[in-house]
């Protein structure tokens, strides 16, 4: 594929694959939700099936991902069976230079969050599109809720100074249902300025499930990029 056809899918596929080529044998793995983490499982199941990975398992962040790692032929299992995550592999809306993240453009980002945090080691994937000085400067803050508590959700966020808009989806008729039977209300905030304690103020909100800011949480980063034409991966 050609770099000016389609730069950010090719920035996509190494980063993915970048991150795959990081597991090893014998680990538990968590498996991100998304388009470039979609790359990842795909590199890990041509990893297993040429034999130079042997028995992983994996514990996928959502629907989406579970269907993928079946259809790449990756063990999985869930977290009541077992006492540990070696390794997650999540995508990420933004990212600001501490390595917090916003989460949720797949409205995945409460098991996500689960995942992610109980690994040892949790590795983002982005293109460089996501880089951001600041949480909140191009992307909306996803928060899960529970139906019956949309409103006066909505209202104690228009208290804290954001503006709600409930996640529609496509191709479908009314809002975005969650993998739990929620819906996903987008948060616009004119300046995180303190996203560690915006990430609990909201998760105190009664009928909130979880939020899309992910602190203290991203062991490393890896961005994929195009430089003179070719793809390129660094690291956070
Ligand atoms: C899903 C997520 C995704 O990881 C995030 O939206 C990035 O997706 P993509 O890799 O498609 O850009 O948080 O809830």
């Amino acid at each position: 594929m050609s770099v000016a056809a389609d730069p950010v899918k090719l920035m996509k596929q190494e980063v993915g694959k970048a991150a795959a080529e990081i597991v090893k044998s014998g680990s538990i793995v968590g498996l991100g939700t998304g388009s470039t983490t979609a790359y990842t499982i795909q590199y890990l199941g041509d990893r297993l099936k040429s034999g130079e990975l042997k028995d992983i398992v994996g514990v996928p962040t959502s629907f989406q991902s579970e269907v993928l790692a079946k259809q790449y032929g990756i063990p999985l299992t869930t977290l009541d069976a077992i006492d540990h995550i070696d390794i997650a592999i999540d995508g990420a809306d933004e990212v600001d230079p501490h390595k917090n993240l916003i989460k949720g453009g797949g409205a995945a980002h409460t098991r996500e969050k689960v995942v992610d945090y109980l690994a040892a080691q949790f590795i983002v994937v982005v293109d460089s599109s996501k880089l951001v000085d600041r949480l909140g400067s191009s992307f909306a803050v996803p928060v899960e809720v529970i139906p019956m508590a949309l409103t006066p959700v909505s209202n104690a966020i228009k208290e804290l100074g954001g503006i709600p808009e409930l996640r529609m989806g496509l191709k479908k008729a009314g809002p975005v249902i969650t993998d739990q039977g929620n819906m996903v209300i987008d948060v616009r905030f004119d300046n995180i300025s303190d996203p560690v304690n915006l990430e609990k103020t909201l998760n105190n909100i009664p009928g909130v499930l979880e939020n899309g800011i992910f602190v203290n949480c991203a062991d490393v980063v890896l961005i994929g990029e195009v430089i003179d034409g070719k793809p390129v991966v660094r690291r956070m």
